[in-house]
């Protein structure tokens, strides 16, 4: 019987669990599947844990969620095809939710069905090696303190690549008498109240964890961009000044000039693509990209196509794509879809690699990523999903933010899978300071 590993019970390896799961409701027979996550509980990132550095085992800790982190995208762009909000919650939602409803969410679907006894939690991945016929797999059950190895016939690597933070130095840094830290280890922006804060980064960790500062009252915030600003209206405490020069003591001096006091520099400098596991021949090596290289259809290892990576991409589109990725995955592995040969695949890759070259501004990026999603959607029998108007949701939402950054999560949108209207949330996200699960859904009735 062919033998798949998936290594992590993230989203990503949620969606390739449940992509089997309904192929076997079918009647298909399926692999024999373990899934490896190194954290106690599946849910990626999702799975809030306030753990910084390395766990009680000493393995570092995959974590980079923080609390009251809402979405940052419409929920509706993100929405499961084969599982919309409105069944899961039994009514239609607001739009933007936070962490602890979407993590209900993601979990929802997999609970009903029997796949976590395929998870073998608490259990790291430390080597994979192509043999020249199948994968040697090896893991360490943390618990038991035990190292075994397992042969497997495909790999799924969905290990996720914001784990890893890239951690840049600038002068001054080693006699900063204040806090500095990456992103990944922040958890709660309440530890910022009344300070000056600098934030480096001008993606979405440098948005997000700014704006977190200064609604949970910090004094200052001021973000430094490197190459280009995000530009939009900042509210009152919070401005955009050009890239780091050096920190004096506790002053950061920016290369236009301005100077800020700080108490604390949160390095929002984004995350590595980091394999540790896998033998070189077999490692991506990309930066944070809408399409890495050497994937076939962003999914199958150009030089080894038993060898899987999901969601590897930049990421607008989120939980759907994962299962258009894993629902085309599954069927490569079931031999359902027949990988071409490799001059087929090379001119794949390249068309799809100068494609994302050309790009310039985020509505042909978002356009980008939907071709791409709606493409794979083509392949398998992943459910139907109205992509379209997920694009003009991603599109309308970004213009949003550039009208006001404060408001935009106050909006509402239609479910591309039941048509149902996000209601409006009963506190402006700006003033809503509970983020629980409890307290977003606790909607009044009107
Ligand atoms: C701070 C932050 C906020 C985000 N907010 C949003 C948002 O609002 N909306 C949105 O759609 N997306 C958001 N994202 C994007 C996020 O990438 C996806 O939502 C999603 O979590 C990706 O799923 P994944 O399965 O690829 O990776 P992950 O969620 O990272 O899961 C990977 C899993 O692999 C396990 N693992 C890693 N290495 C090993 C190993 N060697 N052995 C065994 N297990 C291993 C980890 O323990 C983890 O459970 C956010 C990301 C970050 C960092
Ligand atoms: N739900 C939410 O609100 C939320 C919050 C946080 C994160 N997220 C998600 O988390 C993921 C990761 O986002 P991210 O922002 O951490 O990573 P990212 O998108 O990869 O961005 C990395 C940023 O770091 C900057 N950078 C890199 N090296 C630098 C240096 N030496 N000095 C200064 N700046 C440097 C980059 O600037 P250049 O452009 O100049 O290279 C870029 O702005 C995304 O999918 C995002 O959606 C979501």
């Amino acid at each position: 019987m062919t033998k798949v590993a998936i290594i992590g019970a993230g989203p990503c390896g949620l969606s390739t669990l449940r992509s089997f799961e309904q192929a076997e409701k079918k009647g298909e027979k399926i692999p024999e599947i373990v899934c490896f996550d190194k954290q106690e509980d599946w849910g990626g990132l999702w799975n809030y844990s306030w753990r910084t550095g390395s766990d009680q085992y000493g393995d570092p800790v995959p974590n980079s969620m923080y609390r009251y982190l809402w979405s940052n995208g419409p929920k509706e762009c993100l929405e499961f095809a084969d599982y919309s909000f409105d069944e899961h919650f039994g009514k239609p939602i607001p739009s933007f939710p936070p962490r602890e409803v979407l993590y209900d969410y993601i979990l929802g679907r997999v609970k009903k069905g029997n796949s976590k006894n395929k998870v073998k939690f608490s259990t790291t991945v430390t080597n994979v090696v192509y043999n020249g016929s199948n994968f040697e797999v090896t893991y360490r059950d943390k618990k038991k303190a035990t190292s075994s190895t397992d042969i497997f016939d495909y790999i799924v690597v969905a290990n996720g690549h914001f784990s890893v933070p890239f951690i840049p130095e600038y002068p001054g840094m080693k006699a900063f008498p204040g806090r500095i830290m990456h992103s990944h280890d922040f958890r709660d922006a309440e530890e910022f109240r009344d300070k000056n804060v600098v934030v480096l980064g001008s993606s979405y960790s440098a948005e997000d964890v700014a704006l977190q500062c200064h609604k949970y009252g910090a004094k200052s915030v001021t973000i430094a961009y490197r190459h280009n600003p995000m530009g939009f209206k900042w509210p009152k405490g919070m401005k955009e000044v050009f890239h780091l020069d050096r920190l004096e003591g506790n002053k950061a001096i920016f290369k236009d000039g301005h100077i800020q006091e700080t108490d604390a520099v949160i390095l929002c400098t984004g995350y590595l693509h980091h394999f540790p596991f896998l033998s070189e021949d077999l490692k991506l090596k990309t930066g944070n990209r809408l399409y890495p290289p050497k994937l076939y259809k962003g999914v199958v290892w150009q030089n080894n196509h038993k060898l899987i990576y999901l969601g590897m991409q930049d990421q607008f589109h989120t939980f759907n794509m994962f299962d258009c990725q894993a629902w085309f995955a599954r069927d490569v592995i079931m031999g359902k879809i027949k990988v071409p040969d490799s001059s087929e695949i090379e001119k794949d890759i390249n068309k799809w690699v100068s494609m994302e070259k050309k790009l310039e501004n985020a509505d042909q990026m978002i356009d980008f990523q939907t071709e791409y999603t709606k493409e794979l959607h083509t392949l398998s029998d992943y459910p139907k999903i109205d992509f379209e108007l997920i694009r003009k949701t991603f599109k309308e939402w970004e213009h949003h933010k550039v009208e006001n950054i404060m408001t935009y999560r106050n909006k509402s949108f239609s479910s591309p899978v039941t048509g149902s209207v996000g209601p409006k949330h009963h506190t402006d996200w700006e003033t809503a300071m509970d983020d629980s699960l409890k307290t977003f859904l606790d909607q009044p009735k009107g």
